[in-house]
């Protein structure tokens, strides 16, 4: 069956092609982060043009790269939630246009499932069931995955999402959006160890977190002086060691109380090298798997949303040829009957 994946929830416009026989055959990506940099965020109007005017010249060159036409595709997956309600439209609308001239079945998609799966894609992949630390921009969630379609929460952030809270730091030192990569970067020349900043909720008996606490202990420091280059990489090496300790401990507490020794890290965050070699470092002492998606499928991407569709339509998920959205949507709510 081979699925065409629509991603537009954001400043990404993605699209894939699965073969559940074949595999991935290609996906292609046009991020618009240049665009929305001069304004320091995702302007939303902005995002969903953009995405009307790239959407379909990069279907058509993403088919003619695999040696494909529109009559091959089998079924279209879209993401149909959470995000900005004007950009998922874009990716519903042509979904279910496309699924309506060729007569196909369209799945509209959770974004996190797409995430949470994504390391599913490349060997060795992780067994069901496995705990998965789900870090973007907007979410920093403890998942349970027992299946495909099913999902229990185990703790999410409070406040601001793990990526939030890079990207806000960032712009505090001066860093254009989104600051997240740019942090990391910055971090590498920076001792971590120079200011002791808090690690929110690390002892608070939950699997929750908070983040917003952190960035204003930075705006506190920032304030304070006025940081010369090596200072700012000493303030983001350590905002990026607490914020990669919590997670850290965070997810060995959630496997702990769980039985489980499979940890999948998933969505932007997880693209993070201090935080998959503190993980990494930490499943050998302690004794569980971690498993990542490929490098360039951590961030937004197409690819994902094929592969999850092609995996919910053989679960027995019921497609349709709708047009829906849901800007707000829990994971949860997700239960495949069948499943
Ligand atoms: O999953 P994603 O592409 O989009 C959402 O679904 O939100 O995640 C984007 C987030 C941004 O906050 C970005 O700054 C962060 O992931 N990010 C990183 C890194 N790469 C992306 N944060 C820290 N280190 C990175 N290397
Ligand atoms: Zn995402």
């Amino acid at each position: 069956m081979l699925v065409l994946g629509i991603e537009t929830s954001c400043d990404e416009t993605g699209v894939a092609l699965y073969d559940s026989g074949a595999g991935l055959l290609g996906h292609t990506l046009f991020s618009q982060v240049a665009m929305h940099a001069e304004y320091g965020g995702v302007v939303p109007e902005l995002a969903s043009r953009d995405h009307v005017r790239r959407l379909l010249p990069l279907t058509r060159q993403l088919l003619e790269r695999c040696g494909r036409v529109l009559s091959d595709i089998d079924a279209i997956a879209y993401t149909q939630g959470p995000g900005l309600a004007g950009a998922l439209l874009v990716g519903a609308a042509v979904a279910a246009s496309l699924g309506y001239a060729l007569k196909v079945p369209v799945v509209g998609l959770h974004h996190l499932e797409g995430h949470l799966l994504s390391p599913l894609l490349v060997s060795p992949a992780p067994r069901f069931p496995f705990v998965a630390l789900l870090v973007s921009g907007g979410h920093t969630q403890l998942m349970r995955v027992d299946a495909v379609g099913a999902y229990r929460l185990l703790g999410e952030t409070v406040d601001d999402a793990a990526g939030e809270a890079f990207d806000k730091t960032a712009k505090l030192l001066g860093l254009s959006y989104p600051g997240g990569p740019a942090l990391a970067q910055m971090a590498q020349s920076g001792n971590p160890g120079r200011y002791k900043l808090p690690r929110p909720m690390a002892d608070s008996g939950d699997l929750n977190f908070s983040f917003s606490g952190l960035k204003t202990a930075v705006l506190t420091l920032v304030r304070g002086c006025d940081p010369d280059s090596q200072t700012r990489a000493d303030i983001a090496a350590s905002f990026q060691q607490a914020i990669v300790e919590v997670l850290v401990a965070k997810s060995v507490s959630a496997l702990a109380r769980e039985g489980l020794d499979q940890l999948v890290v998933a969505g932007g965050v997880g693209a993070n090298k201090a935080l998959r070699e503190a993980m990494s470092k930490k499943a050998g002492r302690e004794g569980f798997e971690v498993f990542y998606p490929p490098q360039d499928l951590c961030t937004d991407n197409g690819a994902m949303i094929a592969f999850a569709g092609a995996l919910r339509l053989a679960a027995g998920a019921p497609a349709g040829n709708g047009f829906k959205v849901r800007a707000r949507w829990d994971l949860e709510e997700l239960t495949i009957a069948s499943a």
